[in-house]
């Protein structure tokens, strides 16, 4: 067992000085610093040092490891012209995506603080990478297919990688189901997985309501996506409604990704059965979607994360960067109520929702923590949070289950 110190401990929504924590694989004892030497006085001590804060290691719910290749590939400004050039470059993309690619894209996750990550995963190709990484990994495997011909197949694959990354369940790594969204995936393979997941305890997630054209797809069959999907697929009709695949959802809680075009009503229902949202505000600039109104998911309690979602829509995984986006982006928000916001929405709220034991320092959890460096002494506790974010790229010390990895 070892005792780690900083200058503050973020327990609880406050910053705690004079604290201390116990721990091995797991979190043993949070207490007042002097109790725990008093104690247990022959310990190893690992000290932040000066301006330190330590928080619960960071969780990113929602990002993309197989377009880790992307850099100047694809389309950035509006929607439909982005998935085009994802469709146009996809397979070129996912073939240059080797494990260095990969394990680089995993390791920057690592440096910027991030302890747990969603993959959510398309073909599988990430499961190795994902595996070895140190991390501790809820494998979201991805079901996609609106045609009704070739719906079987994709499930029947689906199934799978899905297996496949169960084989490797353990406290790192947890097999989970993801949803590609609702205008591509038909109906009838929905419930299958949905149940699905629900038989298996595992958890699920969609993406939801991302762009305008897949509001006015869902809403009239009609927008940029009619030409999309007559082009492609040979569609003039959306398989399902906002309502008809919200609904799917309703006995078992989902983490649903953007939700930037879902209106007041949508979200109660989100917060009415239980769901929460993964904001991935660079991502939706970058796509040219609206800004999600974080300030009504704060009025409806409706739970939300911060994620940086791939690099086929985003600059880097650093969750710093993204936290540093959000708080541009919001830009009527307190500011210093907004930080707190989103450092809770990378600790608390994320662990809760990909169902881990971790994002919280408390007695039980895993040893899965963080500490970063104050360029100064902070001068008022209320700045803390804002500083943390405008001022760290790299955390200083990073520890999952207990273990040193930077
Ligand atoms: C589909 O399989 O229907 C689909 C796939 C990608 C984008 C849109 C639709
Ligand atoms: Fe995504």
């Amino acid at each position: 067992m070892k005792i780690v110190k900083a200058d503050y401990i973020y327990i609880n929504g406050k910053y705690k000085k004079d604290y201390g924590i116990l721990f091995n694989d797991k979190i043993e004892v949070v207490d007042i610093y002097n109790n725990l030497i008093f104690k247990y006085p022959d310990l190893d001590i690992i000290d932040g040092g000066e301006n330190s804060v330590l928080y619960a290691g960071f969780i990113n719910t929602h990002t993309h490891l197989e377009f880790s290749a992307n850099k100047t590939t694809l389309k950035y400004g509006s929607f439909l012209p982005w998935l085009y050039s994802v469709i146009e470059n996809r397979d070129e993309l996912i073939n240059s995506c080797d494990e260095v690619i990969i394990d680089n894209a995993i390791n920057d996750m690592l440096k910027s603080g991030i302890t747990s990550f969603g993959a959510i995963s398309s073909l599988g190709l990430d499961l190795d990478a994902c595996i070895k990484a140190p991390h501790r990994v809820v494998f979201f495997n991805e079901l996609i297919g609106s045609n009704p011909q070739t719906v079987d197949s994709l499930y029947q694959d689906f199934l799978q990688r899905f297996e496949a990354s169960s084989l490797y369940q353990d406290d790192l790594v947890t097999p989970a189901i993801a949803i590609h969204s609702p205008y591509s995936v038909h109906p009838i393979v929905l419930k299958k997985a949905i149940s699905f997941a629900k038989n298996k305890k595992v958890p699920l997630s969609a993406h939801l309501l991302e762009s305008k054209a897949e509001r006015d797809w869902l809403d009239n069959s009609d927008g940029d996506f009619k030409e999309f999907f007559s082009s492609f697929f040979n569609q003039s009709k959306a398989v399902t409604t906002v309502d008809e695949f919200i609904t799917s959802f309703d006995s078992y809680p989902t983490h649903f990704t953007h939700c930037t075009e879902a209106n007041n009503n949508d979200l109660k229902r989100l917060k009415e059965k239980g769901h929460s949202v993964a904001h991935c505000p660079r991502s939706n600039r970058l796509l040219g979607c609206s800004r999600l109104e974080i300030e009504k998911l704060i009025d409806f309690n409706l739970p939300f994360s911060v994620a940086t979602d791939g690099l086929s829509s985003n600059f880097s995984l650093n969750i710093f960067d993204e936290l540093r986006g959000a708080l541009m982006l919001h830009n009527k928000a307190d500011i210093n109520l907004l930080s707190k916001k989103l450092i809770d929405s990378i600790t608390t709220v994320a662990g809760k929702v990909l169902g881990l034991k971790c994002g919280d320092i408390k007695e039980g959890y895993f040893a899965d923590f963080v500490i970063i460096k104050l360029p100064q002494k902070p001068q008022r506790e209320e700045d803390i949070a804002l500083l943390t974010i405008l001022h760290t790229k790299e955390v200083d010390k990073l520890y999952i289950g207990g273990k040193k990895y930077v």
